[in-house]
């Protein structure tokens, strides 16, 4: 599928538009337009209702070492800034980056990618960040080397296209930047913290300085007494939340993939040390099968295992449920969520103070003056468990997930082309949206194949009747082959058509979007035949 494709639809569609458009946009930021709001709806809404409102406490799910608990969560964006000294965010949440003098042009240093190549005597790195890597590089040394394109030959190719972090930095003076026309004009890389700083009230300086949440999880870990002391849960537990982050990401791209603004569904998982390696594993798979249940199961999704020498060392496990988008280079993928084993290095951090992520055992990072560097909450964040009387610092699991990235998955998964007949019979090639029912953003499609014969008024009642429980759409207008095309592209699994017959018999077709397959099904059963079919 060529993404270009894709984003044409989701503009054409609303599906998805620049931010501020009118304005020439916004880089890294995106409105979800009158589909993708309801597409975006339904994906967190799954989410909340598998993974919170609808889980069974009582019951052992496969793979789970015993029942649990779950409750739910929504936490301040701006919170305490001393939470994120204590998260690592103020000192680690950083990346990378280069500038090229020339261009004024600031990239993420592991995202310029690049190939060494030879001519006229002369060897140079020469760099891309477009998506069309190779022809770009191409195009670039042609114009560097002052090379017409029947010598391409005269290229010499060194090595396989790497990214500018892998090579040494004294190499710089040879490395052709992206848009710059002489060599050697990157910086040498700089560390740039993600957060977005903001200021609260009217106070200057530092101390009115916060920050927009870079993530969901802090909420979660700072409210684990709370919601401790003010529910009757018992560890094993997890808490849930689905909100906005923030990162100012130095390259935010690839559509919604990278975006500065972006709303994460999180889950930390408090259980007992004991049991965190069976909690981790079962996680891991739930969340897989999660995807793969709404309609990602093809081989364009796996399960990564972070290698041993990834981890931390305090971690048993992180694996991430990646998927191979459209716009990455052939055989790489996107992380749409990650699961990870953070042992007690969270709780412990808000407690005692942040902890240093490479001492082993885990202890308080100190500053020059030997008192922890951030001072920690002071509070108990341990747990008693009123059976065995045992105290602990319990364990977390963090299934964390990204509902833009998830968002643009389903849509990358769901964009088809195939062919299906016209209105005469004629297979024409049509653009179809293959969602899942349940994350489809209208429900089905309510025509009267004319306006005219009683069938408007037939039409409109079941249209009111099925508004009651989804989101439907009624379309009177044109040929009906054409509303069916209309409902393929916005992803509508059914649409019901209400035809001369209706009025005799009070049947109706049902079409299927997919298949599309059509069958007669009584009017009066159409509401709870398409409940049926979308939420099984
Ligand atoms: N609390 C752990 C955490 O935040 P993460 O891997 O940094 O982990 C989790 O983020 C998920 O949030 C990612 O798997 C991704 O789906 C989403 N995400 C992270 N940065 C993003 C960005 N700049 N744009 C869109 N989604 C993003």
């Amino acid at each position: 599928m060529e993404m270009e494709k894709l984003v044409s639809l989701c503009r054409r569609r609303g599906f998805l538009f620049q931010s501020s458009e009118i304005y020439g946009g916004l880089n890294g930021f995106w409105d979800y337009g009158p589909l993708g709001v309801e597409l975006k709806r339904n994906v967190r809404e799954a989410w909340w209702r598998d993974m919170v409102s609808a889980h069974d406490d009582l019951a052992t799910h496969a793979g789970a070492p015993s029942p649990y608990e779950m409750e739910g969560l929504d936490c301040t964006i701006i919170m305490h800034p001393q939470v994120w000294k204590c998260s690592g965010h103020h000192d680690l949440f950083v990346d990378k980056m280069v500038d090229c003098r020339e261009s004024k042009k600031r990239y993420r240093y592991d995202q310029v990618r690049g190939r060494w190549v030879t001519a006229k005597d002369q060897k140079i790195f020469v760099t891309t960040v477009a998506e069309e890597e190779e022809e770009d590089l191409k195009r670039r040394a042609m114009k560097f080397f002052k090379l017409r394109n029947k010598d391409a030959d005269k290229l010499a190719w060194d090595g396989e296209m790497t990214t500018l972090d892998k090579i040494d930095v004294a190499d710089f003076d040879k490395a052709f930047a992206p848009e710059a026309s002489a060599l050697g004009t990157f910086t040498e890389p700089r560390d740039f913290n993600l957060m977005f700083p903001t200021t609260i009230g009217a106070l200057a300086g530092e101390e009115g300085r916060a920050f927009l949440r870079p993530e969901t999880a802090q909420g979660i870990f700072v409210n684990f007494k709370n919601v401790v002391d003010s529910t009757r849960v018992r560890v094993p537990f997890g808490v849930a939340q689905i909100g906005k982050s923030f990162r100012n990401e130095i390259t935010p791209r690839n559509f919604t993939f990278r975006s500065r603004e972006f709303e994460q569904m999180e889950i930390e998982f408090f259980c007992h040390p004991s049991q965190s390696p069976d909690w981790y594993k079962f996680w891991r798979d739930r969340r897989m099968k999660w995807w793969q249940d709404l309609g990602l199961a093809g081989e364009r999704l796996i399960l990564r295992d972070h290698e041993p020498d990834e981890l931390s060392h305090y971690s048993t496990g992180t694996a991430d449920i990646e998927y191979a988008f459209p716009f990455l280079p052939e055989g790489e993928y996107g992380e749409l969520e990650g699961i990870a084993h953070r042992g007690d290095f969270d709780l412990r951090s808000h407690m005692e103070g942040k902890l240093d992520p490479n001492s082993c055992p885990l202890e308080v990072e100190l500053g020059e003056d030997g008192k922890p560097k951030h001072k920690g909450s002071g509070r108990d964040l341990t747990y008693r468990d009123d059976l065995t009387n045992e105290r602990f610092t319990p364990h977390v699991i963090e299934p964390s997930a990204g509902a833009d990235r998830g968002t643009l998955a389903f849509l990358c998964e769901a964009y088809t082309e195939d062919t299906a007949p016209d209105d005469k019979g004629k297979e024409q090639t049509r653009t179809v949206m293959k969602f899942h029912p349940r994350i489809a953003p209208i429900k089905a499609a309510i025509l009267p194949l004319v306006k005219k014969d009683g069938m408007p008024e037939v039409a409109q009642e079941l249209y009111r009747a099925l508004k009651k429980k989804f989101p439907v759409f009624y379309d009177a207008k044109g040929a009906v082959g054409r509303r069916y095309r209309r409902q393929d592209e916005a992803g509508t699994p059914y649409c019901l058509t209400i035809d001369g017959q209706t009025l005799d018999d009070k049947t109706i077709t049902l079409r299927d979007r997919d298949s599309l397959e059509q069958v007669r099904i009584k009017l009066d059963d159409a509401v709870e035949e398409v409940e049926r079919r979308v939420y099984g």
